[in-house]
């Protein structure tokens, strides 16, 4: 067994784990980031040794993203040989090396390496320090008798490996080196060894080891200024309490030996209910999460400080108020940024140990959590086990953002996990504690909530039935967002609403993981030499990797926003879903559109405590419309918008004037209608119309078609082999689909067609009856009447696919935008009248698929046409086609071919989150046995 391979030897001289602050005064932190020396080897090297050539790297960096190996993205599968503790002997090794100059020698430094994966070995002037491993954790070293007065060089050895990265196999690029900050402390002998600050809603409690003066403040106002010895409890006169809306912080400042520590709290309390509610403060909240991991669009796991930032504001602009740091602990300043800015956090270790999951002959993935293969179970790795979890409580204790302790991901149910909860518990009982895999098989085992991922609407409701629950439900993982998605994020928050149980949960999961190369988005897959991969289930952000809105981010700030709103009659009920904060901060806009048009419009500032509802009267009542009127709503404050919602008002809508049919002629292929001016032929092969001529110009380029496929979403990942040729047995084939025309006539002056759809090599999908119908003023009335295949596959639409002009890109529309919507993702659009472009449509999901859909249409425009229906349809406008976008792996292979795609649908299957979660739920699905679907295509001239 090499040094590293020792389950028992998670460090070596690596201080005892302290929280974590930067202490000032007299106190001095050396900032090492930047520039090293960097020498690579193929395998592990003595050190010291005389490096012959370095390379120079930046600090803090993944050597993946720097030119040394090319990244890895696996998700389950160790990228190695399953056999504990043993890694592959060529195991690779950097060797990092600088300088630093000590102007003084005086007091104790320290050497603090913030996160380096996957273990590490300090010297010091050529001495040998210590060693560390646990990737995600702070790690300090007392260098105080290797370092001298002037200059010193300081080498760090890392290595790929070490028995360690068993227990990091968490979902991600597979990255090494030192990718956190790294620094030097000198502070003054005897100083403050630790803090621990405990607050409640009443007070606050420190514990230190021995005497100093101690400053509590508000904001400048001191509230208290004495000496300490030991512990000191002190009770602010008028406490301020701290909530994610309102994340009041006291600070804290600690003085001794001309040292200065200054740390922040907050005052709360963290409770269950009787009835299993989470209550922060007394007030029953709920969770509305992300899963976050590190991951930065160019920098691998680096973030910086200011990406953290912004990342954090923009969660909180799409009213996430809770993260789970999924699943590793974050870096330090992450939590000081969650206490300043208001999150409810997960703080989890640094442990998954997915790869023991059992592979059964003809079981593809069998989630043995009980087999006494996994780690947890050995006594030889408790130690590993524990010193995560020891580590991440200590560092991190005094954050008042922090509600949970989680023992990791994935890792199975064992004694060592027994061991890490009991002793969590112990220690820090003001605080939950969450298990991952505790729960998996509906067992319970040691944790304060009943955890969960990727649990059908059905399971969820179940459980916050179930009697045999005594806990808080927690959906650690939900709603899984990749690509165009996720679709169920509103469903699931109305459960947690209707339910005490069910205290909410975290989207999986914040950003999207890519490398980007030349300015495309890479993925598992993509890089030479990955010997496993897991494709691009790494691109499964709510927002792209540079941190971009999709329609999902929307829908999730819907989802998650401030108020409900429900119109009863003339009665708007609001309801405040605010914990913490009245409505009357924030003004209500509410207007009301007839056709696109705004008729009236009022605003309100609303008196409207957490958690209560009020009701404002409806008086406008709308005229007769053509395509509708709609009560619109915006909550905002600051200039920005919080919340929003949409109801339907009753309206009388026109009838539209029938003009007298127009007279058919045909010839043995066509049927002509002609009129002024507009020109169409009907193609009595094909049944269906080739060409449609409005004021001289050709509005189609190919037929106009009857199709059902859609590019395959990510959510579609494992319905397409339904759909699609991809599976010789299973398949639809809708992506090869044919059209029989039996019999196509003119009967009473309107064209009748008797035909089928299918796909290549199946028995017919639907068979229909078309009436088409021509007035004089060339409007035309389709009237589509059809029955699915009683076996059949739910469809991802029907419609018709028109192939117009490039030059025909501009559009608008009466219908659910502007961005694109589904059937159960359109929370955060709004039914109105938009103008649109097909370049303007596109979003760019890394691996392209499906999007820029619109339901809820009563009127698409485009070229010199215009689709209306008395019913609503859905509509897409884009400048690929469905074959291209289907194709397409990565956003540079997806090629427009210069027409405008056009699709007038009956319906669009909604979306989802099947690429991990669960089905689509069937109230979704495209799945009617009957369809009737008639539209009408108008000239426009
Ligand atoms: C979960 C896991 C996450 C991630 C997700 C799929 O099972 O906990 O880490 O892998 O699936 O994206
Ligand atoms: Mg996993």
């Amino acid at each position: 067994m090499r040094h590293y391979e020792n389950p028992e030897r998670t460090s070596e001289n690596r201080c005892a784990p302290r929280s974590l602050y930067i202490p000032g005064g007299m106190s001095e932190r050396t900032l090492l980031s930047g520039t090293w020396n960097f020498a690579y080897f193929q395998r592990d090297i003595d050190v010291p040794k005389q490096i012959e050539k370095w390379d120079t790297i930046p600090v803090p960096s993944c050597w993946q993203l720097q030119g040394y190996e090319n990244p890895n993205y696996s998700n389950v599968n160790y990228p190695y040989p399953c056999d504990p503790p043993y890694v592959p002997d060529d195991n690779p090794c950097g060797v990092y090396e600088r300088e630093f100059t000590l102007e003084k020698k005086w007091g104790r430094v320290y050497f603090v390496l913030e996160g380096v994966s996957s273990c590490a070995y300090v010297y010091v002037n050529g001495n040998y320090v210590g060693f560390t491993q646990g990737s995600h954790l702070f790690a300090e070293f007392d260098v105080t008798d290797y370092v001298n007065r002037g200059t010193n060089t300081i080498r760090v050895k890392v290595l790929k490996w070490c028995c360690g990265s068993y227990l990091e196999d968490q979902d991600f690029f597979r990255y090494n080196g030192i990718f956190r900050d790294v620094y030097l402390l000198q502070r003054p002998e005897g100083h403050i060894a630790d803090v621990e600050m405990i607050p409640s809603d009443e007070a606050i409690s420190l514990k230190i080891d021995g005497n100093a003066n101690v400053r509590i403040l508000a904001g400048e106002d001191v509230l208290l200024e004495q000496e300490m010895d030991n512990t000191l409890s002190f009770c602010p006169e008028k406490p301020i309490l701290w909530n994610a809306e309102k994340p009041f912080l006291y600070t804290v400042e600690l003085e001794r030996a001309g040292e200065i520590i200054s740390l922040k709290t907050g005052l709360r309390k963290i409770e269950i209910s009787s009835r299993y509610e989470l209550l922060i403060n007394g007030v029953s909240v709920k969770l509305h999460g992300i899963n976050h991991h590190d991951t930065s669009k160019f920098r691998g796991w680096c973030e910086s400080e200011e990406e953290l930032r912004s990342e954090l504001q923009l969660m909180k602009e799409l009213n996430i108020n809770c993260i789970r740091t999924s699943h590793y602990p974050p870096a330090p300043r992450f939590l000081e940024l969650c206490d300043e800015l208001g999150f409810y956090v997960v703080c989890e270790t640094d442990i998954e140990t997915h790869g023991f999951l059992r592979r059964l002959p003809n079981v593809p993935y069998y989630y043995d959590v009980e087999s006494n293969a996994w780690p947890c179970t050995k006594a030889e790795w408790k130690a590993e086990f524990m010193d995560r979890m020891v580590r991440m409580v200590e560092h991190f204790k005094n954050h008042p953002s922090i509600f949970m302790w989680s023992t990791g991901n994935e890792s199975g149910h064992g004694s060592n996990h027994v061991a890490m909860l009991r002793w969590t518990k112990q220690r820090d009982p003001s605080r939950l504690t969450h298990a991952e895999d505790a729960c998996r098989k509906g067992q319970i085992h040691n944790t304060d909530v009943y955890s969960m991922m990727y649990s059908s609407l059905e399971d969820v409701e179940k459980y916050a039935l179930c009697d045999d629950i005594n806990m808080p439900v927690f959906l650690c993982e939900y709603s899984h967002a990749m690509g165009n998605g996720p679709g169920d994020v509103w469903d699931y928050n109305e459960l947690f609403d209707r339910y005490p149980k069910l205290i909410g949960g975290c989207i999986w999961e914040w950003a999207d993981h890519v490398v980007t190369v030349d300015g495309v988005q890479k993925y598992g897959g993509d890089f030479e030499g990955e010997l496993t991969h897991d494709g691009n289930f790494c691109c499964d952000g709510l927002v792209f990797a540079d941190r971009s809105l999709k329609a999902g981010s929307l829908e999730a700030k819907a989802a998650f926003q401030p108020i409900r709103t429900q119109l009863e009659g003339d009665v708007l009920s609001i309801t405040n879903r605010l914990d913490f904060t009245n409505l009357n901060e924030y003004q209500l806009v509410l207007w009301v559109e007839e056709d696109g048009q705004t008729v009236h419009a009022e605003s309100h500032t609303l008196d409207v405590a957490p958690h209560e509802t009020v009701q404002l009267p409806v008086t406008y009542r709308p005229q007769t419309c053509q395509y509708g009127a709609y009560l619109n709503i915006l909550l905002q404050k600051q200039g920005k918008v919080w919340a929003s919602g949409q109801h339907k008002l009753f309206c009388v809508l026109r009838e539209a004037e029938e003009a007298p049919l127009a007279t058919l002629s045909e010839d043995e292929a066509c049927i002509y209608a002609e009129g002024d001016g507009f020109r169409y032929t009907f193609s009595k092969h094909y049944g269906t119309f080739e060409s449609l001529l409005v004021d001289g110009e050709e509005q189609l380029f190919r037929k106009m078609e009857l199709t059902a496929h859609r590019a395959p979403t990510d959510n579609d990942r494992n319905i397409q082999f339904r759909w699609m040729q991809l599976n010789e047995w299973q398949g639809e084939n809708l992506d090869v689909p044919f059209t029989k025309v039996y019999d196509c006539k003119i009967e009473n002056g309107k064209i009748l067609v008797r035909a089928s759809f299918s796909g290549i090599s199946r028995t017919p999908l639907v068979r229909y009856d078309l009436q088409v119908g021509i007035d004089c003023k060339g409007v035309i009335r389709m009237e589509l009447d059809g029955s699915v295949r009683s076996d059949a596959i739910w469809l991802p639409r029907f419609g018709y696919e028109l192939t117009l002009s490039g030059q025909n890109h501009q559009f608008s529309y009466y219908g659910c935008g502007p961005c694109e919507s589904y059937r159960d993702l359109s929370h955060a659009g709004m039914v109105g009248l938009h103008n649109s472009d097909a370049s303007a449509e596109y979003v760019p999901y890394v691996r392209p698929q499906e999007h820029g859909n619109h339901t809820a249409s009563k009127m698409l425009k485009i070229g010199k046409l215009r689709f209306e229906a008395e019913k609503d349809f859905e509509i897409n406008v884009s400048r690929y086609s469905t074959a291209a976008l289907t194709r397409a792996e990565h956003t540079d292979e997806l090629v427009a071919d210069g027409y405008t795609h056009v699709r007038v649908d009956y319906k669009v299957s909604g979306l989802g989150s099947n690429s991990c979660g669960p089905d689509l739920e069937k109230t979704y699905r495209l799945d009617e046995k009957q369809i009737h679907f008639a539209f009408t295509i108008h000239p426009v001239m």
